[in-house]
C-alpha cells in the first residue's frame, strides 16, 4: 500500500467476571461466552475491538467507574442502585433466579429453611436476594458463604460443604448439566441484564446501544442465542 488512512480501529477494554456459563467462563484458558461473542458482534458493527479483563463480580463497577475498562459485559441484572452509579444499555437477556442442590441430596426448596448452608456469589442479585429474604431467624437458621465465583461456590456444594447455590437460572440449568446438581426452584425476580459504562459516558453508551439493536435486526442475536443455550 502506498498510503493508507492510519486510523486503528478503537479498541475498548471489556470487564467481565468469568465462571457464570454460558455468559463468560474459561474453556482451554480463554475466555468465551455469549457476552464474549455478543461484545464482538456489537464491536464489529460499530467499528471498534474489544479486548477483557477478569476479575471479581463485585469489583466490575468500582473497576469501571476508576477507569480501569470502559464497558461491564457480565450477565449483570439492571438494578437500580447499581443505576445510580453506572449507566446500563437497552436490556438483552432475561432471567430469575434459582436454588441448586446436590442430585443426591433430599433437599428441595426445604435448603431455603432451617439450619442449612448455603452458597452464594459476592455482590450478586442472588447474594441479595439471600441477605433480604433470609432474615427471619424462625426461618432459616443457616448460614452464607460468599464466594468469588460460582464456579467455587457450585464445586462446595459438590464437595458436600455447602448444601444449596442461589445464582440465576440460565446459569443454574448450565451448571446442572454438568455436575451432579439439580435446580430445584425457580424464584421469580424478574432480572434483565445489561451492559454498562461509567456514569455518564453517553457516547459510547450510544454505541452499544445502537450496536445491540444492529445485531439483534441482522438475525446475529438469534444465531448466539441458539449457539450457547
Ligand atoms: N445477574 C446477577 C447480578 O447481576 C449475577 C451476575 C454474575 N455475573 C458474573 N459474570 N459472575 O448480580
Amino acid at each position: 500500500l502506498l498510503f493508507s488512512t492510519g486510523l486503528a480501529a478503537e479498541t475498548y477494554t471489556v470487564g467481565t467476571s468469568a465462571g457464570f456459563p454460558p455468559f463468560e467462563y474459561v474453556e482451554d484458558g480463554e475466555i468465551v461466552g455469549f457476552d464474549i461473542d455478543l461484545m464482538e458482534a456489537i464491536g464489529e458493527e460499530q467499528g471498534f475491538e474489544v479486548e477483557f479483563v477478569d476479575i471479581s463480580f463485585d469489583s466490575l463497577i468500582p473497576g469501571l467507574n476508576a477507569g480501569q475498562f470502559d464497558i461491564v459485559a457480565a450477565g449483570m441484572t439492571i438494578t437500580e442502585e447499581r443505576a445510580e452509579v453506572v449507566d446500563f444499555t437497552d436490556p438483552y437477556f432475561s432471567a430469575n433466579q434459582a436454588v441448586l442442590v446436590r442430585e443426591d441430596s433430599e433437599d428441595d426448596l426445604t435448603v431455603l429453611y432451617g439450619d442449612n448452608k448455603l452458597a452464594v456469589q459476592t455482590g450478586t442479585t442472588g447474594d441479595l436476594w439471600v441477605e433480604e429474604n433470609l432474615q427471619d431467624p424462625e426461618i432459616f437458621t443457616g448460614d452464607v458463604t460468599h464466594f468469588d465465583t460460582f464456579v467455587m461456590a457450585v464445586q462446595d456444594l459438590v464437595n458436600e460443604n455447602v448444601d444449596g447455590v442461589v445464582l440465576d437460572t440460565p446459569v443454574a440449568q448450565r451448571y446442572a448439566e454438568e455436575n451432579p446438581v439439580e435446580m430445584v426452584a425457580e424464584i421469580i425476580t424478574g432480572e434483565e441484564y445489561g451492559l454498562a459504562v461509567a456514569d455518564g459516558n453517553t457516547e459510547l453508551l450510544e454505541k452499544l446501544n445502537e450496536g445491540l439493536e444492529q445485531v439483534r435486526e441482522s438475525g446475529r442475536m438469534d444465531e448466539l442465542l441458539d449457539k450457547h443455550f
